[in-house]
């Protein structure tokens, strides 16, 4: 293996920014130092729907400290938003407008910021403000919701409607075995380590620069430049690092508007946090009904398919995703008919949470194939390979590549697959039943036009740069190691600066189309610098590489080396000595090119994955162990097999609380999220995981994007939840359709014998 290899795509080097994160020389958004700083505090409304008819913020005022109380009455005149200055990644509505007017649209919005010296002072003086209201009736309660589901005209842009065909209904009236389910996935937020915070530097020329818990450095700047009509060079927006997010951040959130808003008032420095409590009062996964329908001949082959769904959102934004299209995609079926609408509570407007739709609907396709299974007589992965479709099926298109197949044998060979006893409660070890489930995962591989700029130094020393962000997912090590394989660098000799939006442009980070997509961009300015390299080289009297084109030719140990004659060569730093550069620099754009746009048309462009579960449930007490999973991942070309495999690692575990934990719980008599904290919203621990084992098969795929690479930062959530609800039934006998399956309700479906 040469050093090349070692380097670059596809070597599963540490994480370059791992030691800045665990010696806490990472600063995240709240933790920049800044002389002067102002804290402000948020206080949140008390109820669900009204007005607000006073606050009183005199006590607040009174505690020695307090700068200033922000509330809807006396915020200062903002250009405001209207339809263009919504954020890129809101859907169709009318965005949140913090301290705007009166009205309280949902419980916990913010009523008044608190300006203080110190953040203690901040908080105290917050307690002390109080305001009286007047309630109006609102509903929380998405089952009553049901009465008013529709759909709007005006979908959101990403929203890919379902496309029936054939005649779903006669053929499921006329099938000889049926399956007819309704599910329901409660509500979860996300829950980051960090919260969302903004730490607004002003400085005194009217520029800031905001350090901002976000997925989008320049969402956040062209929203802030918008709404309070700054020009977009006066404003910067810096997310270096951020501790999770799982979509919370794709959307400004209104503490980055509070402190701006503030920030400009005073003309100070301002840092505003949300606590765990606000984190709760904002975007969420939308709660969701779903009804499946399946018919199948007796040998199992479907023949119907009848899938629809409905989402939560809020009254004043249609949110959107899309639930039901990945069954009527992936599985051979003549007859197929999808359906989907929204339905409005009065909360915040759901949001994008890790794969939106496809976690929640193909999870709930998913368990009603595994039912059509069992009805029909058929091992559940059999019956899916029985149902296999190379193409996809919804839009009549192939695909750029499916190694579906390979993910289902290598996954049912490392998961022990074979060995299944058939039968439902039949693998019982002490006094555990034993259950072993399968699932389908699927996602977009997705590719969004982006820029990067790579600037070589005469010492050897690379820099690679783009607004591009990483939430944990592995952006830096990606973009780091695919710089130096393209220039043929040590790792250690390449810098790369993200999380800035005075980078070169770059979509905010989301839809796993992050590595793919800046991954082509680094590439192509590190091609472009070695092919200026390479011209200075040629043109040196004497050039050991005559004239050598880029074919001729390879980047590798700090040299360009000719690949007929491997003795002969010069060093980078030498070539540029020679030639008289202190640094090269290129930015190029990666666009996906003509061509991908043309097959885009044509083709589609997906991940699959096969997860494979095994759970134990102890009989008498209804409680769940996952303790085996193996996630088997088609996703074209792996960059960094390790970080890869942390993502999947990540979505397995985030997979397996959407199975057994997450819910996020309104009192409807208060309209309020009320476990809106660690404690009592659970997310799996340490305890709750068992073995993961993760496989990526083999899965070349020139077409798909510029680097052949899909994408892993959804896949790996997709499936998995539905994949333990099969593993339940099988242990255990009892299908529980409302997710998370939680103790109770598997005891009140009474497992015991
Ligand atoms: Mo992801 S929900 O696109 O951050």
């Amino acid at each position: 293996m040469n050093i090349m290899q070692n380097v670059g795509i596809g070597s599963a080097i540490n994480r370059v920014e791992g030691l800045q994160k665990v010696t806490g020389r990472a600063r995240y958004a709240a933790e920049h130092p800044v002389p002067g700083l102002l804290y402000g505090v948020i206080v949140s409304g008390a109820i669900a729907k009204g007005r607000i008819v006073e606050i009183d913020e005199a006590a607040a005022r009174a505690v020695p400290g307090v700068v200033e109380v922000l509330t809807h009455r006396n915020r200062p005149h903002i250009a405001w938003f209207d339809r263009s200055h919504r954020d890129m990644v809101a859907p169709p509505g009318s965005p949140f407008k913090a301290l705007y007017d009166d009205k309280i649209l949902f419980s916990g919005q913010p009523i008044a910021l608190v300006l203080a010296e110190s953040f203690e002072t901040a908080r105290y003086a917050a307690s002390l403000v109080s305001a009286t209201y007047e309630t109006e009736p609102y509903n929380t309660d998405f089952e009553k919701a049901q009465s008013e589901r529709f759909m709007p005209r005006k979908k959101r842009d990403s929203f890919h409607p379902p496309k029936s065909r054939g005649d779903a209904q006669a053929a499921y009236d006329t099938a000889s075995v049926k399956v007819s389910a309704e599910y329901h996935l409660a509500t979860e937020h996300h829950n980051p380590m960090e919260m969302h915070a903004s730490t607004v530097i002003w400085e005194d020329d009217g520029t800031i620069t905001v350090h901002d818990k976000t997925q989008g450095p320049q969402n956040v700047r062209d929203y802030l430049a918008s709404v309070f009509g700054m020009s977009a060079k006066s404003v910067r927006v810096v997310n270096a690092f951020v501790g999770g997010a799982f979509g919370s951040g794709l959307r400004p959130q209104y503490q980055v508007y509070l402190a701006v808003m503030a920030a400009r008032m005073l003309k100070r420095s301002v840092r505003v946090v949300m606590t765990r409590q606000q984190m709760f009062t904002h975007g969420h996964r939308p709660e969701a009904l779903q009804s499946v329908q399946l018919g199948a001949e007796k040998d199992g082959q479907l023949t119907a398919i009848l899938n629809s769904a409905t989402t939560s959102t809020s009254r004043y934004e249609n949110n959107m995703e899309d639930v039901v299209i990945w069954g009527l995609m992936n599985y051979a079926c003549e007859n197929a008919s999808g359906e989907y609408a929204i339905a409005p509570v009065d909360t915040a407007t759901s949001s994008d949470m890790r794969a939106p739709g496809a976690a929640t609907g193909m999870t709930f396709f998913e368990m009603a194939m595994d039912e059509m299974a069992y009805a029909a007589g058929i091992d559940p992965l059999e019956f899916r390979l029985k149902n296999y479709s190379e193409t996809d099926q919804m839009n009549g298109t192939p695909f750029t590549s499916k190694a579906l197949r390979e993910a289902y044998a290598a996954g049912a060979e490392a998961f022990g697959w074979s060995r299944r006893s058939a039968s439902p409660r039949s693998m019982k070890e002490g006094k555990e039943l034993v259950g072993w489930g399968v699932a389908t995962g699927m996602w977009d591989a997705m590719f969004s036009k982006t820029s990067a700029k790579a600037r070589l130094s005469a010492n050897g020393h690379l820099e690679v740069s783009s607004a591009a962000s990483d939430i944990g997912t592995g952006t830096y090590t990606v973009m780091a190691q695919t710089a130096a394989g393209a220039l043929g660098l040590p790792v250690e000799q390449v810098t790369v600066r993200l999380g800035d939006s005075s980078l070169p442009i770059a979509p905010v980070e989301g839809g796993s189309w992050m590595a793919a997509s800046v991954g082509a961009a680094v590439q192509q300015a590190c091609d472009a610098v070695a092919e200026k390299l390479l011209k200075a080289a040629t043109k040196l009297e004497a050039s050991p590489l005559g004239k050598a084109s880029l074919e001729d030719v390879r980047f590798s140990d700090g040299c360009i080396i000719l690949r007929e004659d491997t003795s002969r060569g010069v060093a980078i730093t030498d070539v540029m000595r020679a030639a008289g550069m202190d640094t090269i620099e290129v930015e190029e754009t990666a666009s996906g090119g003509i061509s991908g746009m043309i097959s885009q048309m044509r083709k589609s462009r997906n991940t699959h994955s096969a997860v494979f579960v095994e759970v134990r449930v102890d009989e008498e007490l209804g409680v769940v162990r996952v303790t085996r999973v193996v996630n088997a991942v088609a996703a074209g070309r792996i960059i960094n097999p390790k970080t890869a495999r942390s993502q999947i690692l990540g979505g397995v575990v985030m997979g397996i609380g959407m199975a057994l934990h997450e819910e996020s719980m309104i009192d409807h008599r208060l309209g309020r999220f009320m476990n809106h904290n660690y404690a009592e919203y659970h997310v799996p621990v340490n305890a709750d995981i068992g073995s993961i084992d993760v496989i990526f098969v083999d899965e070349p795929d020139p077409e798909v994007t510029p680097l052949g690479v899909k994408g892993l930062g959804e896949i790996g959530i997709v499936g998995t939840a539905g994949a333990v609800a099969n593993a339940i039934y099988h242990a255990t006998g009892r299908r529980v359709r409302s997710l998370p399956i939680t103790i109770d309700k598997l005891l009140d479906s009474s497992i015991m014998p």
